[in-house]
C-alpha cells in the first residue's frame, strides 16, 4: 500500500521515507493530483508476473497520460495502446517505440491512419469493414502494408457501469460472426496492403469479477481459428483490458489475486490455440497511484444536509458525476476525539451532479482543511474539462519519495 497515515498525516511510504501530503499542497492552493510512480512501476511488474511473462502488456494511454507516469511505464519496457493520433504522436514522444504501440478505436480518422501507418506502429484494431476499407484504401496510397487485427464483440454482458460496458452485443464496438464475409471481401480487396495479423477484443472497464472476461476470450476463440482457416497466419491474439480495482477499500489484495486467477485462466484457455497473447490494461496499473487533493472552502448546513464545498469537483474528476462512482475521501491530517459528521463533498460547478461523495463522515471537518480523492490515479485528470472556465488540476509525480515534476 503506498498511501497511509503516520502520525495523524495522510501521505505516501515509499521504501523507508514517509512524505505528508499536505507538504505537497502548492502555494496558489490549486486541486492538485499525485501520482506515486514507485506504485505504477510494482503493479506493472506484479502484472507482468502473474501472466509468467507470457503475456504482452500494453497500457491502455487513455487512463492517465501525464507525462511523467507514461515516461515510467516506456521504461519499464511495456507497450501501450492509443485511441487517437495525439495519443500516437504522444506515445512516440515519451519513448515507446512504434513496435509496442497498437491502435485501437472505434473512429478513426484518415489522418490518424496515415500516421499509425507512417510510424509503422506494430497493429491497427479494426471495428468495422468499412474502417477496414479505409485503412485499405490509406496503406495503398502510402504503398505500405497495414498489420490489421479484427474487434470481436463476444456479446457478453459483464456487471459494471452500462457506460462502460463494450462487448454487449447492443454497443457500438467491435463486430460479430456475421461480419465474417464482409470482412473477408474487404480483406481480399486489399490483400497487397492488408494483413490479418490477429484478433483483439474488449468487454468493458472496472470489472471486479474475472468470469465475463474469460467468458469473452472463450466466445472469440472461435473468431480467431475462422481467420486461421480461411488462411490467415494471425500471431495475435488481444484480450483487451478491463481489470477493475476494488474503490470501497484501501487494500489491494483482492484486485491482485483476482488478477492472479485471471492470468492462470487466460493462459489456460489460450494454450492449446497458440499465438502471442496481448492485453490491454489501463485502471489496474494506474488507479491506485493517484490522489487528488482539494481544500475545502465553506461547510454548509441546510434543515436536509450537510455539505464541505471543495476546489475541485466533476471538471477535475468526472467519475463520480458520469457513473456515480465511489471514490473513499480522506482527510490529509486526522483528528480525533472531535464529533464526526456526514457530509456530501461538492464541488463549484453549477450542476447539482457536482458530487464527490454522497453522505461521507468527518471528524471535526473545517474549512480550509484538505482532502484527498483517493485510487483517481486512472480516468481522473484525462477526463477533466474547463467546463465553467475553471483552471486544469495541477498533477505532480512522486518517485522514492522525491517530487520529479
Ligand atoms: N482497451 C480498450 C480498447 C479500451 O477501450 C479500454 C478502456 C481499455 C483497453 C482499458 O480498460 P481498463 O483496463 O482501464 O478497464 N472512463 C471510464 C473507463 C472507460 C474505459 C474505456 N476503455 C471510468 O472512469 O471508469
Amino acid at each position: 500500500m503506498s498511501y497511509g497515515y503516520q502520525g495523524g498525516e495522510l501521505g505516501l511510504f515509499s521504501g523507508q521515507k514517509f512524505l505528508a501530503l499536505r507538504t505537497l499542497v502548492a502555494k496558489d492552493e490549486a486541486p492538485t493530483y499525485v501520482y506515486d510512480l514507485d506504485d505504477i512501476v510494482n503493479r506493472t511488474e506484479r502484472l507482468k508476473a502473474a501472466f509468467n511473462q507470457q503475456v504482452t502488456v500494453h497500457y491502455a494511454m487513455k487512463a492517465n497520460h501525464n507525462l511523467a507516469v507514461l515516461k515510467t511505464l516506456a521504461q519499464v519496457g511495456i507497450g501501450v495502446d492509443v485511441v487517437s493520433g495525439g495519443e500516437i504522436d504522444l506515445a512516440l514522444r515519451v519513448g515507446f517505440p512504434p513496435s509496442r504501440i497498437v491502435f485501437s478505436g472505434v473512429g478513426k480518422t484518415r489522418r490518424e491512419i496515415q500516421l499509425a501507418l507512417q510510424h509503422k506502429i506494430c497493429q491497427i484494431n479494426v471495428e468495422s469493414p468499412g474502417e477496414l476499407r479505409r485503412i485499405g484504401e490509406v496503406a495503398r496510397a502510402q504503398k505500405t502494408v497495414a498489420p490489421v487485427a479484427l474487434r470481436f464483440n463476444p456479446d457478453v454482458n459483464p456487471e459494471t457501469h452500462p457506460y462502460i460496458r463494450t462487448g454487449f452485443r447492443e454497443n457500438k464496438f467491435g463486430m460479430d460472426a456475421s461480419f465474417f464475409p464482409e470482412v473477408q471481401t474487404v480483406l481480399g480487396q486489399f490483400k497487397d496492403c492488408l494483413k490479418l495479423v490477429g484478433i483483439t477484443l474488449h468487454i468493458g472497464s472496472q470489472l471486479r469479477d474475472v468470469s465475463p472476461l474469460l467468458e469473452a476470450v472463450r466466445k472469440s476463440i472461435p473468431w480467431f481459428q475462422r481467420w486461421q482457416e480461411a488462411g490467415h497466419q494471425l500471431s495475435t491474439f488481444d484480450v483487451g483490458g478491463g481489470l477493475g480495482i476494488d474503490y470501497h477499500s484501501g487494500n489491494s489484495e483482492g484486485e491482485l489475486r483476482a488478477v492472479e486467477a485471471y492470468a492462470r485462466g487466460l493462459l489456460e484457455l489460450l494454450k492449446p490455440v497458440g499465438g502471442r497473447i496481448l492485453c490491454e490494461p489501463g485502471r489496474i496499473l494506474v488507479a491506485r497511484a493517484g490522489v487528488l487533493l482539494c481544500q475545502v472552502q465553506y461547510l454548509k448546513e441546510t434543515p436536509y444536509k450537510r455539505f464541505a464545498i471543495v476546489n475541485t469537483g466533476m471538471h477535475h474528476l468526472l467519475r463520480p458525476a458520469l457513473y456515480e462512482a465511489y471514490h473513499r475521501i480522506l482527510p490529509l491530517r486526522e483528528s480525533s476525539g472531535a464529533e464526526v459528521k456526514t457530509y456530501d463533498v461538492v464541488g463549484p460547478i453549477c450542476e447539482s451532479a457536482d458530487v464527490l461523495g454522497h453522505d461521507r463522515p468527518f471528524a471535526g471537518l473545517q474549512e480550509g482543511d484538505w482532502l484527498a480523492v483517493m485510487d483517481s490515479g486512472a480516468y481522473g485528470a484525462v477526463m477533466s474539462s474547463h467546463y465553467n472556465l475553471q483552471a486544469p488540476p495541477r498533477e505532480v509525480a512522486i518517485r522514492s519519495g522525491e517530487v520529479i515534476s
